[in-house]
C-alpha cells in the first residue's frame, strides 16, 4: 500500500519517503479541509483586519497586538490563526492567552488540535507536519514540547474543550476582496505550500496560484511555516497574494527582537509596516510588534532554561533573530511593484 494511501494518514509531502513515517512529519486527515471548502461565504465584512499567528505564548507579543488593534479606527477583525499556544507550559500563561484570544476570532492551528484532540491514536507528535529541510533531532524537540505543553493543558479541560470547538479557517471580505485566513496553506491546517522555503520554487509558486481559483479568494493570510512572506502571484485577473506572517512572537529577521501580524486594511496604516504592498485596491503591512523583548526572554527562560527542548531549538531566535531578511520575505510581481511605489 502506498504510503499515501493508508487510512487515517495525510503524509501530504513526498509520498514513499521513510521519514514522513515519523512523529512531527505528518498530520491527520482531519487536518485537510481542501481549498474547495473556502469557497463558502465569509464569516465577516470589516475594513481592517489582523491575522495574528504563532503567538506561541508570548503574552507580551499579545499585549502588543491587542494595543496595536485598540488603535485601529472603523471596523475592524482581530484572527488569531493558530498556534498562540507553545511556550506557555506556566498556567497563568497559558490561561491568559486562551482568554484573550477568546475576545477575538480564532482558529486553531496544529498546537490547539493536538492540544485539544491529540492524535494519539496515529502519534502524529506536534501535528507540525514537517517538510524534509527541517532536521530530525528538532523535530523531535517540537513532539517533547507538545507533550510539555499537554501537562499544562490536562489542568483546565473547559479551556481545551474550547480549543477543540474553533474552526480551522476563517474567511473575511473587505470591499468585495475575499481574505481566507488559514494556519497552514489553502488545503491543510498543517500544510507547507505557503513557506518562503516552497514559495522560493517555481513548482512550489505554480502550486500555490492554483489554489486562489480552487478557493475563489484573492488574498491568503497565513502562518505556520515559522518565516514571513509576502508573495504576489499572477495567478487570477487582478492582483492576489499571500501574507504569511511568520511568528507574532518571536523575532522573525536577523539582529531583530520583535514580532509580526498582518494587517490589511481599505486604509494605509498609522505605523509603518516592516514592509507592504497594494493588493487588490488594499493595503497589507506585516506589521511589527515591538513587544518587551528583556521581559520575554525572562518569561521564556523561566519556563525553558538552557538545555531544554524549547531553549535548544528557539532561544537563539528569540534573542537574535533567525537567518533571514526582510528583502527575502517581500515578493512582488511588478504590477504590485508599481503599486507600492503610488
Ligand atoms: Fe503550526
Amino acid at each position: 500500500m502506498a504510503e499515501q494511501d493508508r487510512p487515517g494518514r495525510d503524509f501530504h509531502e513526498h509520498p514513499g519517503r521513510g521519514i514522513y513515517e515519523r512523529p512531527g512529519r505528518w498530520c491527520p486527515l482531519g487536518y485537510r479541509y481542501g481549498a474547495s471548502s473556502l469557497k463558502a461565504a465569509a464569516a465577516f465584512e470589516t475594513e481592517t483586519l489582523y491575522v495574528v499567528g504563532g503567538l506561541y505564548g508570548n503574552p507580551f507579543a499579545l499585549e502588543s497586538v491587542l494595543e496595536a488593534f485598540a488603535a485601529e479606527r472603523g471596523e475592524k477583525a482581530l484572527v488569531f490563526n493558530g498556534d498562540f499556544h507553545w511556550f506557555d507550559v506556566g498556567a497563568a500563561d497559558f490561561l491568559r492567552v486562551n482568554r484573550a484570544v477568546r475576545s477575538h476570532v480564532a482558529t486553531r492551528g496544529n498546537v490547539e488540535t493536538e492540544l485539544a484532540s491529540p492524535s494519539a491514536a496515529g502519534g502524529c507528535g506536534c501535528g507540525c507536519g514537517y517538510p524534509e529541510w527541517v532536521g530530525d533531532a528538532e523535530v523531535e524537540r517540537s513532539n517533547r514540547i507538545m507533550e510539555r505543553l499537554r501537562e499544562t493543558a490536562r489542568a483546565v479541560p473547559e479551556e481545551l474543550a474550547q480549543l477543540a470547538s474553533l474552526p480551522m479557517i476563517a474567511l473575511a471580505q473587505i470591499r468585495g476582496v475575499r481574505i481566507a485566513a488559514v494556519h497552514g496553506d489553502a488545503n491543510s491546517l498543517a500544510g507547507w505550500d505557503f513557506s518562503q522555503e516552497r514559495l522560493a520554487t517555481p513548482a512550489g509558486r505554480a502550486a500555490a496560484a492554483a489554489a486562489f481559483p480552487a478557493a475563489g479568494v484573492r488574498i491568503f493570510a497565513s502562518s505556520h511555516t515559522c518565516l514571513p512572506v509576502l508573495q504576489s502571484l499572477d495567478a487570477l485577473p487582478g492582483d492576489c497574494a499571500i501574507v504569511n506572517n511568520g511568528a507574532a512572537g518571536m523575532p522573525n529577521f536577523r539582529a531583530t527582537r520583535y514580532g509580526l501580524a498582518t494587517r490589511i486594511s481599505v486604509r494605509p496604516s498609522r505605523a509603518p509596516g516592516v514592509y507592504g504592498a497594494r493588493v487588490a485596491g488594499l493595503h497589507i503591512d506585516a506589521l511589527p510588534l515591538q513587544y518587551d523583548a528583556d521581559a520575554w526572554e525572562v518569561r521564556f527562560l523561566e519556563q525553558w532554561s538552557a538545555g531544554s527542548d524549547a531553549y535548544v531549538s528557539y532561544f537563539n531566535r528569540i534573542a537574535e533573530g533567525p537567518k533571514y531578511a526582510p528583502r527575502q520575505a517581500l515578493r512582488l510581481n511588478q504590477a504590485l511593484h508599481a503599486a507600492v511605489a503610488e
